[in-house]
């Protein structure tokens, strides 16, 4: 543990073997329950270059649990072969001060063959929710990310585990995956934080050229196009989601991966939009690939 500058809040304690996160959680759950009073702990799971979006859950995670424990670990097995995991931007330094100002307590900060062990051939398979949206461009990456979530929850055994609605197919998928394999997590779903123009924050904002970052808006832009012609009686999803390519065409990112309206619930394209959706997309500019959504109640 390294000692913060004065007027800092100090350093969260960061354990990078299992047997170490065990243990620590152990005594702190043994100590509070000798305080004689219920005990949480809430999780907040992170590949790390921490911005506000990821500090938001973490206020939130604060703010309801006894002990709050974030882990940082850009997991080797939701990146395709031809995705960014050698250059997945990280600052462990940066992080752990943002992390120490929101009050976390733990950070659990693994080495790929620490939380994979050689021979590791067991996955989590969330069927169906995992194939559509990303899943079509990016196979393989649901399964890695159920799977790493899955042994994060049997390390932690968090009361709670928050996600960011940005990720609205993750978050999904991870409440689904608690719920058929009875982990007993709650899993609470934060709003999207986004930049002044509204481009939802990434990691892999960082990526992005002055040129591409001044483009990005049109995204979030073509999005609340479509939540528009929803809020003003449109119905037809094909017409919902033209009203985004619409948007997009005026200043085309370099390639559309999809637009799509789809129930907020089990992600099927309703042909007549009814109940809670999402209107999600994901574009290019150059190599970087960014996903926003929107989610819209229709009436
Ligand atoms: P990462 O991309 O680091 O995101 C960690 C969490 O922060 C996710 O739940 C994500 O939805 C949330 N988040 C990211 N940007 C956000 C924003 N602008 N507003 C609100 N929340 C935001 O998602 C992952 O890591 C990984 O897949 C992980 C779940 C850690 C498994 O490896």
């Amino acid at each position: 543990m390294t000692v913060a500058p004065e007027g800092t809040a100090s350093l969260p304690e960061v354990v990078e073997s299992k047997d170490g996160l065990r243990a620590r959680l152990e005594a702190a759950r043994v100590a509070g329950i000798a305080q004689g009073r219920p005990f949480s702990v809430g999780l907040v799971p992170t590949m790390g270059f921490l911005h506000e979006g990821h500090l938001s859950l973490a206020r939130r995670a604060r703010v309801e649990n006894d002990l709050v424990v974030m882990s940082i670990f850009v997991n080797p097995t939701q990146f395709g072969p031809a995705e960014d995991l050698d250059r997945y931007p990280r600052d462990l330094d940066r992080d752990l001060s943002l992390a120490a100002g929101e009050g976390v307590d733990l950070v659990f900060h693994p080495s790929a063959e620490e939380m994979y062990a050689p021979g590791h051939c067991t996955w989590v398979d969330v069927e169906g929710l995992s194939e559509v949206l990303c899943g079509r461009a990016r196979p393989g990456h649901f399964r890695g990310v159920a799977t790493v979530v899955t042994k994060l929850f049997a390390l932690c055994r968090p009361d709670r585990a928050y996600f960011g609605q940005k990720d609205a197919q993750q978050a999904l998928i991870v409440r689904r995956m608690a719920a058929d394999l009875d982990l007993g997590v709650e899993v609470v779903v934060c709003p999207i934080v986004r930049d002044a123009d509204g481009v939802a924050m990434s990691s892999r904002n960082a990526y992005l050229t002055p040129q591409q970052r001044a483009r990005a808006p049109i995204l979030n832009r073509a999005l609340r196009a479509a939540q528009h012609a929803l809020e003003s009686g449109e119905r037809d999803a094909g017409a919902v989601k033209d009203a985004a390519l619409k948007v997009l065409a005026e200043d085309p990112p370099d390639r559309v991966d999809y637009v799509e309206v789809v129930s907020a619930d089990d992600l099927r394209e309703p042909q007549v939009v009814r109940g809670e959706v999402v209107v999600a997309a994901a574009v290019f500019f150059g190599a970087t690939r960014l996903i926003d959504n929107v989610l819209v109640k229709v009436p």
